[in-house]
């Protein structure tokens, strides 16, 4: 049975994926660490969507949880024919005051763990000539973001990542999206210490960027930008200097009010 796998899918963006797929019909698997939440979302879409939900219950911290996903799925005969690789985190501050143990975190959730995934799943989305894969960058990963600088590296690596395999997959039958949203209303800033109060652009909500995905997807867009404002930031950097773009990004996420 075809299933879409969500990581990061307890709350935020990854809990709208996950809404709007069972809506959909999609059966899913549900990755994150908080198990109750996960199961909570497994009994409403099961009883309201009828849909079937499996929960995975992993840390993407750990480097063999790829493999445990992976081993996971095979063992409950789920064939993955959607990667949304959605968890996430960032942390805000100078690079110099990042605690090391954050910075580790930071690395595997938002790298290795979706590499590996990625390249774990894609040989039987590869086999059986068909799937698609949604990967959660950042309008951060187009720049270096002062304040957010690691963050917006590890979002960079996943849009680098996502174009290249784009165009490896294109003749495969697999479709790769890379989702590069602003500022999203959930609890991702709270949890990164980052005070939304002294953000210089308006937050979209979660529904906005889950249907510009899908709609990326449909179209068989590389780069996904779900608002006007998105769009015409990254216009901009066609037009302003470098230094410019840099400073800007800096002064919308205004970290620290800098
Ligand atoms: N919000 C924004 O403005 C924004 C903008 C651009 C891009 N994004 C990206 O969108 C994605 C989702 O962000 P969000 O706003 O929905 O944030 P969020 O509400 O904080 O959700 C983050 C998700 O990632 C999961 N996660 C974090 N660390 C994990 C770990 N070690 N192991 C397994 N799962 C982990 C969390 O689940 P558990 O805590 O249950 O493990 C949660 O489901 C992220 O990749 C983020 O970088 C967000």
């Amino acid at each position: 049975m075809l299933f879409t796998l969500i990581t990061g899918a307890s709350m935020g963006i990854g809990e709208a994926f996950a809404r709007e797929f069972a809506r959909r019909g999609h059966n899913l698997v549900l990755v994150a660490r908080s198990g109750d939440r996960l199961q909570a979302l497994a009994e409403e879409f099961q009883r309201h969507r009828g849909v079937e939900v499996l929960v995975c219950v992993e840390d993407l911290v750990d480097a063999e949880s790829p493999a445990r996903i992976y081993a996971f799925c095979r063992r409950q005969s789920a064939d993955v024919d959607m990667l949304v690789n959605c968890a996430g985190l960032s942390r805000a501050g100078d690079f110099d005051d990042m605690p090391l143990e954050k910075l580790e975190e930071i690395m595997m959730v938002n790298m290795l763990a979706m590499a590996r995934l990625t390249r774990l799943f894609l040989p039987d989305m590869i086999a059986r000539r068909g799937g698609s894969i949604i990967n959660v960058a950042s309008l951060g990963a187009l720049q270096g973001v002062p304040g957010l600088g690691l963050y917006s590296a590890t979002k960079a690596f996943i849009l680098t990542l996502s174009e290249a395999l784009y165009a490896e997959l294109k003749g495969k039958g697999i479709k790769v999206v890379a989702l590069c949203p602003g500022f999203i209303n959930t609890g991702f800033f709270e949890r990164a210490s980052h005070n939304r109060a002294n953000l210089r652009l308006p937050m979209s909500e979660t529904g906005v960027v889950v249907e510009a995905a899908i709609k990326g997807l449909k179209n068989n867009r590389l780069r996904v930008f779900p608002t006007l404002i998105d769009r015409v930031l990254v216009f901009s950097q066609r037009v302003v200097s470098r230094k410019i773009v840099i400073w800007l990004a800096g002064f919308l996420a205004a970290v620290d009010d800098r």
